[in-house]
Parts: C-alpha cells; structure tokens; sequence
C-alpha cells in the first residue's frame, strides 16, 4: 500500500539520511526502483512530473500500475508517489487519481500567490492523508519545458511557507535540475543553513540531485535535507547501457530484438544507479 512520504522524511531528518525521490517514466524504470528499495530495505519515493503523467497516459493510469507491482512484487517497504513539481490542477488530478504526496510549485508565483495556492492544497492533503511539499526560489536548469535560473530562495519567505502546515519544503540553495555545467558554483550551504534556522525540523528537499558530488551530498544532509530528487542521472544509466546492447548488434542476435531483452541492460543501469544514491543517501536498511 501507498503510504504518505511524511513519516518517512521525518524519520530519515532525525536519523540524518536521506530518501531518495526516484522519477518514473513508465515500466521499466518504477520495476527497477521498487525492487531496489526492496532488494536494500530502503524507503523510497516515486516521482511522477506532469509530462510523464501525460506521457503515461494519465494519473490513473500510473496509480494503477504501481498499486499492481507493490502488490505482485511483494513489495515491504514503505513507497510514496509523488506528484513532481505540481501545478494546482496537476495536484488536485492527482489527490483524485490515489497519489500518496504532491508537490505543489508555487515557485514562479509572487510570495502572496504561492502562499494562497499552497494554502488550499495543504488542507485538502490534510483532509485525505497526502503529503505535501511546496516549493520557494525555483530550481535551475530545464525540466519538461520549464527553464529556471537555479535561484536562492530567501529565508523569510521559506518560513512563510513551511508556517502553512506542508510536510517538506524544496527551497532553492543554486541547485539545478540536468547536468551541472563546468562552471556551476556548487551549492550555497549559506542559504541553506539560513533556511534551516527559519524552517526548525521541516525537512527539507534538494532537487537536482544528478551530478552533484557526493561531499556536498553528505552536507547538505547534515544541514537538514532529508529528500533528494534524482531524475536525470538514471536517464542517463538507462541511456548508456542501450546504446552499448544496440551498438554491439545485440538487438540483431537470435531474439535480441525482443523489447524484454532489449530493456533489460537499461533496466538494470536505473537499478545501478539507484543503489548507487541509496548507499550515498544513507537510506539502505531505514525501511
Ligand atoms: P535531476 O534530473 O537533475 O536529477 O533532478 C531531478 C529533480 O529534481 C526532480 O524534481
């Protein structure tokens, strides 16, 4: 059963891990990540980003496929999904659908209107049992479409939003979702140890997890990030692992064309790759 990400990121702050927030984009990848989870008795998160709700098919659609594998899989430990970077549309379709957690972003709003759509959505979360996340000071970098410049969010109005009652707050630290150009400053520990002073025990999230090096990982954990979104860095896995079967003629060999066979090597990266995180993130063994 989908369970709220609250407990778990509440859990995983006073422990002082991180639970990773994995995007799914269709089979393959939310198989991948729930038998990894499984496999190293980690919690874990399952993000889904507007465009690949759509890409799926809809909301429901993905509902139904992950309440399936948590049932056929056996699946123990406890898994969220999570609506990623939600409009207030996208997360009212998903309340509806049975997602577990939303992220409302408000973050190209104006303080006021972020304030009052977070409001809303936050009682309704309340009302059905879903978690929430709300973002201040949007995150870098491209995500379906949307550019942002990798902003630091400002301290005071992190608190205005953390007062509203959400589970979890992204806050921008000049973190950026894709890869990390050459020339990236890395993140600002000084706005997140500003945010942290005004926000107390609210968990915090760091998106842009891809690339960024393991050191700062470890730091900003230690300041009071409890979630960490990868998306891009298994992509990537997935990528380089097809080109190598396709590349060697692989797909071209006896039933190697076979769309079970030919995912598999891809599938197997996004496992790789997610160990990986959960190893680094201190999750392995908190479920
Ligand atoms: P990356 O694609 O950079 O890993 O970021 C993922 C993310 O933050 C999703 O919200």
């Amino acid at each position: 059963m989908l369970v709220s990400a609250k407990e778990m990121l509440d859990k995983a702050r006073e422990g002082k891990y991180a639970v990773g927030q994995f995007n799914i984009n269709n089979l393959e990848w939310t198989k991948a990540i729930l038998l990894t989870a499984e496999e190293l008795k980690s919690p874990v998160i399952l993000g889904v980003s507007e465009g690949a709700g759509k890409y799926m098919t809809g909301y429901k659609t993905v509902v139904g496929m992950v309440n399936g594998m948590l049932e056929e899989l056996k699946i123990t430990v406890p898994v969220a999904l999570h609506l990623d970077h939600g409009s207030y549309d996208g997360c009212m379709k998903c309340i509806e659908a049975g997602f577990s957690s939303v992220m409302f972003d408000g973050s190209h709003y104006p303080i006021a209107e972020n304030i009052e759509k977070t409001t809303e959505l936050v009682k309704i979360c309340r009302d059905k049992g879903l978690s929430i996340e709300a973002e201040v000071g949007s995150i870098g970098g491209e995500e379906d479409g949307v550019v942002g410049m990798g902003e630091c969010a400002d301290p005071n109005e992190c608190k205005a939003i953390a007062d509203l009652g959400i589970d979890f707050l992204a806050a921008g630290i000049g973190n950026i979702h894709g890869k990390y150009p050459a020339n990236w400053p890395g993140l600002s520990f000084e706005t997140l140890e500003a945010v942290k002073e005004k926000v107390g025990d609210m968990p915090l999230v760091l998106h842009g997890g891809t690339g960024i090096p393991a050191d700062m990982i470890k730091k900003a954990i230690s300041l009071g990030v409890a979630k960490i979104n990868v998306n891009t860095e298994c992509q990537l896995s997935f990528a380089a692992a097809t080109r190598e079967y396709i590349e060697a003629g692989k797909d071209q060999q006896g039933k190697g064309y076979d769309p079970r066979k030919l995912l598999a090597p891809g599938t197997e990266a996004i496992k790789a790759t997610v160990k990986e995180k959960m190893e680094l993130f201190g999750s392995v063994g908190k479920a």
